[in-house]
């Protein structure tokens, strides 16, 4: 698929930059010149190993997830200079212009089948999904929005002013460096970004003593907001809704790879530090121009523990009862919401998952218990993983259980993800079982997912293999838009 990434790369880039929708040579942080340095020249710690060490898949000063690097990665990352790429540029130039006839006609067969999926449509015309709720409602759709059904009709957020209900869902990609996010996610981010689309950005620690993977960015201190600031800057100069997840891994921090600290037991003063960090985070969140926050209470993690029954065993005030367990996360929505205000949190929560054997024995009443107490805190949203979870990342599983009465009992705008494709996640929205549809790997596949299923035009495939390594283009910013858009 990919021949010459660093050349398709340059050129998006400077399509965009030359487009004014992304302007980064003024984004005063990051100048023209450093992001094409970063994006061609300047290797990361890993990438440094991949470059000079061959037998990079059996180096153990690499984290063993960043080692399953396949040869074709390692030939893949060559850096040219600016004069090469100038060079390829201008060749890809001309071949643009040989192509621009044939570009034409296929537009032409563009426009009839847009036109063919408006009459399409028109049949499957709904209603619109329930009357708006005090803080959630639909928009006046525009005229032919109205033939578009569930996932393409507006959507009003309390202040926020969707275009449609397509939801970037967060996702780690360990292409951080020093828990700084760096430079390439900035074209990542934005590619992914439609004027009034909604993004939630990738899980950053809350503190040093969150982390639990190599590579993820963090959100804790001045020079991680910094770092933040360009990307957050290109969202928004796209017109895209960017929310910062907040994370603390808890006991799923990955201390067989990283030097990590052994779980343990959270003292309650240390329950308190913790809170605090979740209220420095989305104090930080928001200084980096993120819109809002959204708190990861899912898959595992700290919160997610505090929630089950099969793990916490504590014995004290956040230990035993369901409200007891439930405390420790609604101190920390009651915090980060009191710092930077309701109408900017979200929560994610997955009480039927069992992902790192994060298990309750009454998922059903859990969640409902959860979204009737986050109803007093009046936040934003909850976004919550269907019954149908990945017990791995990548397996999903069916599980007993609805989301039904949990949807209902929440007042806030309701995210449903897990294994969505665009028939199920039209189906769920117009059913009303949702507002919002978060798609993770297929959005992480098509940049221009929103634009696809808008036609109906065929998917990306997705390459586990490229999640998670620290290639700053691979199987990252390389994955094709339609042909039709370019
Ligand atoms: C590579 C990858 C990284 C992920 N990282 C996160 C994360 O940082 N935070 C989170 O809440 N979920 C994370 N998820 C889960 C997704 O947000 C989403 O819930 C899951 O992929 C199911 O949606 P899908 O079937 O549309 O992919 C990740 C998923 C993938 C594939």
């Amino acid at each position: 698929m990919v021949t010459d990434v660093r050349e398709q790369v340059y050129n998006d880039t400077l399509k965009e930059d030359m487009g004014k929708q992304v302007d980064l040579r003024s984004s005063g942080v990051v100048s023209w010149e450093q992001m094409v340095n970063s994006l061609t020249n300047r290797p990361t710690i890993d990438e440094e190993v991949v470059r000079v060490d061959p037998s990079y898949e059996n180096n153990k000063s690499v984290p063993k997830k960043n080692r399953r690097v396949k040869p074709l990665l390692q030939k893949q990352i060559r850096y040219g200079s600016m004069a090469e790429i100038q060079v390829r540029y201008l060749s890809s130039l001309e071949r643009k212009n040989r192509s621009r006839a044939s570009r034409k006609k296929k537009k032409q067969a563009t426009k009839e089948e847009l036109s063919e999926f408006l009459a399409r449509s028109s049949s499957l015309k709904t209603a619109k999904p329930e009357a708006p709720s005090t803080k959630a409602g639909v928009m006046t759709a525009p005229e032919n929005m109205d033939l578009i059904p569930g996932l393409l009709v507006p959507y009003k957020m309390a202040s926020f002013s969707l275009s449609h209900r397509i939801v970037l869902a967060p996702m780690s990609r360990l292409r951080s460096h020093n828990f700084l996010a760096q430079p390439h996610a900035i074209l990542y981010y934005s590619q992914r970004t439609t004027p009034g689309g909604f993004l939630i950005g990738e899980a950053s620690g809350i503190s040093p003593t969150a982390q639990g993977y190599p590579n993820t960015p963090g959100i804790w201190t001045k020079e991680q907001v910094e770092a933040w600031k360009p990307i957050v800057d290109a969202v928004h100069k796209k017109g895209g809704i960017f929310f910062c997840q907040l994370w603390h891994t808890g006991r799923s921090s990955d201390n067989s790879e990283a030097s990590f600290p052994a779980p343990r037991r959270l003292t309650t003063h240390e329950i308190t530090q913790v809170v605090n960090d979740f209220r420095n985070a989305a104090r930080n969140a928001v200084e980096a121009g993120f819109d809002g926050v959204e708190i990861h209470g899912a898959n595992g993690y700290l919160i997610d523990q505090f929630l089950k029954d099969r793990v916490n065993d504590r014995k004290d005030e956040y230990g035993g009862s369901l409200e007891n367990r439930c405390r420790f996360p609604l101190r920390v929505v009651e915090a980060v919401a009191h710092e930077i205000g309701a109408n900017r949190v979200g929560i994610k929560l997955s009480p039927f998952a069992d992902s790192d054997v994060s298990v309750d024995s009454n998922p059903e009443a859990l969640g409902l218990y959860m979204v009737t107490s986050l109803n007093r805190y009046g936040i934003l949203y909850c976004h919550m993983m269907v019954p149908r979870t990945m017990s791995t990342l990548f397996e999903s599983k069916e599980t007993e259980g609805s989301l039904s009465p949990i949807r209902n009992a929440f007042e806030g705008t309701f995210i449903v993800a897990g294994g969505y494709n665009r028939d199920d996640g039209n189906e769920v929205v117009t059913s009303g079982g949702a507002d919002l549809v978060a798609f993770g790997r297929l959005f992480l596949a098509n940049p221009d997912l929103p634009r696809r299923f808008e036609l109906n035009a065929e998917l990306n495939m997705y390459d586990e293999n490229t999640f998670c390594t620290p290639d700053p283009v691979v199987g990252y910013t390389d994955y094709p838009f339609l042909e039709t858009d370019n």
